[in-house]
């Protein structure tokens, strides 16, 4: 059985067209709108300035001063597509104990190994809108990916954001809000990174659409046109988030933004993400979108990945032999390689990986215990590649509860739910049960048969068992009727009690697999249900009085063709729920617990309900397709609040069996503000190595090296390495330079000076604390989400959207009658805008202004107020939305 990542097969489809040169990078870029620019940005940021990194920076100066130029050209690359066990395999140093470090996909489970556990996929995560779960999870995952022995999680993603609904790869992600997606990501990164593995956030950025999102010779990949606000304060801000929790990696986007490619775009790289963000750690290429040599290693580019050209498995790169090449001959700075190596050895030291961490045990490649060492390779050797270590400990139990607490009751007609087990039941849909060939029948989960579990690509992992709902409901009531199928079958008449539960499903994943005509994105299929499932719901409710609709979905869905039926009296989201979709549902079908999930986008009652620009996808052009973010901040329940459309169900919604209510709120100031925050720190000392061109002898070949063919390393042979070299001590080529190049390092803008930014962002500006209680005549118990939203005061200068998302926590399981006081905070980021003039953080109502924060439980059920003015809060008031 052969377990292959997802990539590789678009680099098949799109490799003969594939351009192997890297002149492309260095051309003339093709036209974007007026306005959008991808200003040059140089030299890159030394790494190391920050006291948070100080230990890991003393420790990987002292390992890389004793590097050759080959062993950094070495760990700043990876070795090959398919050329060792894991996903990305890099180089390694050693001579001196710096192994080959494993990168793995994926956000939600090791990927392509045996033994694991398939979480919940991360728009399930956001749906709980439970900080302390959304932290389980990622200490769980952390400790599958050190179990399994990898250095590196591909993961989290929240690029895309889920900007358009119909986005491929945004159940990948934690909803679509920045907010809910920077908290949901910081805690991810947190709870991994505490078990010693490297997180990576990914895309960065703009990666909102599957088509047209790769560079190939015909066509460049598309280009993401955000303006410089929009950027800081929706797509940046979960960037920001996770630097300032400390992630150690950023991977890049395939897309170009503003018309650069994002793995050579130095402005978002070196200017925004290393300087201003303050970002420590490395940043990698999305696989095989490297383009350029030397203009990416310019523009902040630190490790390549999988390590080739965008064709792969012909041993040809354009880093490892090439940047010991353009290193020698004096075009990359050889202050630029030490910074890189730097950077990639100080990840590895700050997670603690010097210290007894295991090496990789499992191989992505195949499931026998013996296999190809280097499969990629012509003639590879083999050994063991397989130890089938279980790393799965009860980590069943976080991604039940979460597949669980995720669970979202959008209508509850009559409180037909939650079901008696008495209750005559039928089943149907083919959603109910597990894919008949088993779980993980189609690779990379590329087909939507059986219970839909997760999307598909390579955000995926193997499901060690997958609980269904259908079995876990026959454990309750044995002789459920069950007909799987997506056509409504001939019945006998019900009896008006009788209940169908119906199960529908919406499907999506990466570009690199077409599924029923959904080339990633969901454009085929669109907003309704796959297998017309629609219908299935309509005609179920023409027989039966009571319909229980169960959706598994990566996103919205347009559910104007039934939800208003009588007879659908219940719909119940479960998102994607991982293996653990069965005994989670029945759980909340049945009453054991109460739903506390909530939605983590906005269900519009129309595609048509947002812009175009969000709406559609955008379509084939020739040259570069332009993806032009003309809605600016307004996103999701962001637009439909500021143009006056109801959604069906808003962003944020989310029923319970229990009867909360929200009273005794209270807010107090924290910080006071100044408009923009206090200067910075000036950034402390890096690490200083010798910037001359080492000699070219570091680059020879070793004596009797034994080369794998295809297999990718940094050596030259001599006379080629003599030649760069003595090119390089005259000084005589010169690299035609990006526009703007300096290599002079600078101080860091004034909205810098720590990770995610200046540090005073993150002062608390306003606490909240509100009473939640179930009341004394509630039926059930259960959990509730306690959400803020701002509403920036009258007649500042700046537009802002009617309502956003500020913070959340939910609360404990509360009996009847049983309330908690739970507290909030406004940081003074929350209370900023990003100003395009001053390039910095302000806080509009500095100077007294009245920012009111709503409390509630939906972006549109807003109990009460609390106004930062007069530290007065209060109820009963009518919402702006
Ligand atoms: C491409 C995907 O975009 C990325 O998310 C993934 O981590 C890499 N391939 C590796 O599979």
């Amino acid at each position: 059985m052969v377990h292959r990542t997802s990539a590789i097969w678009l680099s098949l489809v799109l490799g003969p067209f594939a351009s192997l040169s890297h002149a492309r990078s260095v051309g003339p870029r093709d036209a974007v709108p007026e306005g959008y620019r991808a200003a040059p940005y140089y030299p890159t940021p030394h790494g190391g300035w920050l006291d948070s990194w100080k230990e890991a920076y003393t420790k990987a100066q002292a390992l890389v001063s004793q590097m050759t130029l080959a062993e950094k050209t070495n760990i700043t690359s990876g070795v090959g597509y398919w050329m060792g066990p894991c996903v990305g395999n890099s180089g390694s140093a050693d001579r001196l104990g710096f192994p080959q470090l494993c990168l793995q996909d994926s956000a939600l489970g090791v990927a392509s190994a045996d033994n694991i556990t398939a979480f919940p996929a991360g728009i399930t995560t956001g749906a709980t809108w439970d900080k302390a779960l959304i932290y389980a999870r990622g200490v769980a995952l952390g400790e599958e990916f050190r179990g399994k022995g990898t250095n590196v999680y591909l993961g989290p993603t929240v690029g895309p954001l889920g900007r358009k609904p119909l986005g491929g790869r945004n159940w990948e992600g934690f909803g679509a809000d920045p907010v809910l997606q920077a908290k949901a990501a910081a805690l991810t990164i947190q709870g991994v990174q505490e078990q010693g593995i490297i997180a990576t956030i990914k895309h960065y950025v703009g990666n909102e659409q599957e088509m047209y999102r790769m560079y190939n010779v015909f066509q460049p990949g598309y280009s993401a046109n955000i303006d410089d606000r929009t950027l800081h304060e929706i797509y940046l801000w979960p960037f920001a988030e996770a630097v300032h929790a400390g992630v150690g990696a950023v991977m890049t986007a395939y897309n170009a933004v503003n018309g650069s490619a994002c793995s050579q775009h130095s402005y978002l790289v070196n200017g925004i993400l290393k300087d201003e963000l303050g970002f420590q750690g490395m940043v990698m290429s999305d696989w095989l979108s490297h383009i350029s040599g030397v203009d990416s290693a310019l523009a902040g580019l630190d490790m390549n990945m999988p390590g080739d050209t965008n064709i792969p498995l012909f041993g040809f790169s354009l880093w490892q032999y090439e940047l010991t090449r353009s290193v020698l001959n004096g075009s990359v700075p050889m202050d630029r390689l030490n910074d890189m190596a730097t950077r990639v050895v100080a990840a590895w030291y700050k997670m603690g990986q010097d210290k007894d961490h295991p090496r990789p045990n499992f191989s992505s490649n195949t499931r026998d215990k013996d296999g190809l060492l280097y499969p990629a390779a012509l003639f590879s050797p083999t050994g063991q590649v397989n130890w089938f270590v279980n790393v799965q400990a009860d980590h069943y139990l976080v991604a039940r509860q979460v597949a669980q607490d995720a669970i979202t009751l959008l209508k509850n007609n009559g409180s037909l739910l939650p079901l008696s087990t008495s209750a005559k039941i039928s089943v149907f849909g083919t959603d109910a049960q597990v894919n008949p060939a088993g779980p993980n029948a189609c690779g990379n989960r590329a087909c939507n048969t059986g219970t839909l579990g997760m999307g598909w690509g390579s955000g995926v992992a193997d499901y060690p068992y997958f609980d269904d709902p259908i079995s876990a409901i026959r454990k309750r009531v044995p002789d459920v009727e069950f007909h799987n199928t997506d056509t409504f079958p001939s019945v006998d008449t019900p009896s008006p009690d009788d209940v169908a539960i119906v199960f529908i499903s919406s499907d999506s994943g990466e570009n690199s697999f077409t599924v029923e005509g959904n080339h990633g994105d969901r454009d085929n299929d669109k907003l309704a249900a796959w297998h017309g499932g629609d219908k299935l719901v309509q005609k179920a409710a023409e027989k039966y009085s009571n319909v229980v609709v169960i959706v598994h979905t990566v996103g919205p869905l347009v559910l104007e063709s039934w939800i208003d039926h009588p007879s659908v009296k219940a719909v119940l989201f479960a998102h994607l729920p991982g293996q653990e979709a069965g005994e989670s549902l029945t759980n909340v079908l049945f009453g054991d617990v109460s739903p506390s999930g909530h939605l983590p986008y906005s269900i519009t009652k129309a595609a048509t309900d947002y812009p175009d620009s969000i709406a559609n996808l955008r379509g084939f052009a020739f040259g570069q397709v332009q993806d032009t973010y003309s809605e600016g901040l307004y996103i999701d329940y962001r637009s439909l609040n500021k143009r006056g459309i109801k959604p069906r169900f808003a962003f944020g919604h989310g029923l319970s069996y229990a009867n909360f209510t929200f009273s005794d709120a209270t807010i107090r100031p924290v910080t006071s503000l100044s408009l923009v925050p206090p200067p910075r720190e000036p950034k402390g000392t890096t690490p200083s190595y010798p910037t001359t061109i080492p000699n070219a002898s570091e680059a020879y070949w070793p004596d009797n090296f034994n080369r794998i063919w295809r297999y990718l390393y940094p050596w030259l042979d001599r006379d080629e390495a003599d030649r760069a070299y003595a090119i390089g001590v005259a000084g005589e080529k010169k690299y035609a330079y990006p526009e703007g190049y300096s290599t002079v390092q600078g101080p860091g803008p004034a909205a810098g000076g720590g990770e995610g930014g200046n540090p005073a962002l993150w002062d608390v500006a306003y606490e909240i604390t509100v009473t939640v209680r179930n009341a004394d005549d509630s039926t059930h118990a259960g959990k509730a989400s306690v959400q803020a939203y701002l509403q920036y005061p009258e007649g500042i200068p700046y537009d802002t959207p009617v309502v956003q998302l500020r913070d959340f926590e939910k609360t404990r399981e509360l009996r009847p009658g049983e309330s908690e006081t739970v507290t909030l905070r406004l940081t003074r980021k929350d209370v900023s805008v990003w100003d395009v003039e001053l390039q910095n953080w302000v806080v509009p109502g500095s100077q007294g202004g009245r920012y009111t924060v709503w409390i509630g439980d939906a972006s549109d059920r807003l109990f009460l107020a609390c106004y930062t003015d007069t530290g007065k809060c209060e109820g009963g008031l009518k919402p702006p939305v």
